[in-house]
């Protein structure tokens, strides 16, 4: 499936009805992009507080993350895209498996607020390009009424 395609799809999946649809985005989202190892959302659900939302992939010890730790929290502090070419070289990191290589993170904006991200990690170095910033600010943007 091509960017286009993919987001038809999380929008056609938006449109219907019950709970797992959040889920069921980032299960599309890891089968069908073969760089993308782990998908999820989290949720700011206090202020500077970042919560696990559904994800795809390996559970993670990672449930909590404040505004401004890992790349999940600089991320939400920014308030744009935060793309960790290779994960080795940031020292504001919070590891969840050493097979993860590279990160980038979305926010997921209302009124001019983070009120969650997308969250990807990937086993190889240096896979996002423009494109992957593209699709998933997209993604974001679709996901929002749901959040
Ligand atoms: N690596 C992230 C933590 C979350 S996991 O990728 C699921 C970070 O540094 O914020």
């Amino acid at each position: 499936m091509d960017a286009a395609a993919i987001v038809e799809r999380v929008k056609a999946i938006i449109a219907g009805e019950g709970d797992g649809r959040l889920q069921a985005v980032c299960e599309l989202l890891k089968a069908e992009i073969d760089h993308y190892d782990w998908v999820g959302l989290y949720i700011v659900d206090a202020p500077g507080g970042l919560a696990l939302g559904p994800y795809a992939g390996d559970a993670t010890e990672h449930d909590r993350i404040a505004f401004g730790e890992g790349i999940c929290g600089q991320a939400a502090q920014r308030e744009e895209t935060f793309v960790v070419p290779d994960v080795s070289k940031e020292d504001n990191y919070l590891s969840c498996s050493i097979r993860v290589k590279s990160e980038i993170v979305v926010p997921i904006m209302r009124d001019g607020g983070v009120i969650g991200e997308v969250d990807i990690d990937s086993h190889r170095i240096d896979p996002f390009t423009c494109a992957d910033t593209e699709l998933l600010e997209s993604v974001a943007r679709i996901i929002e009424p749901l959040i």
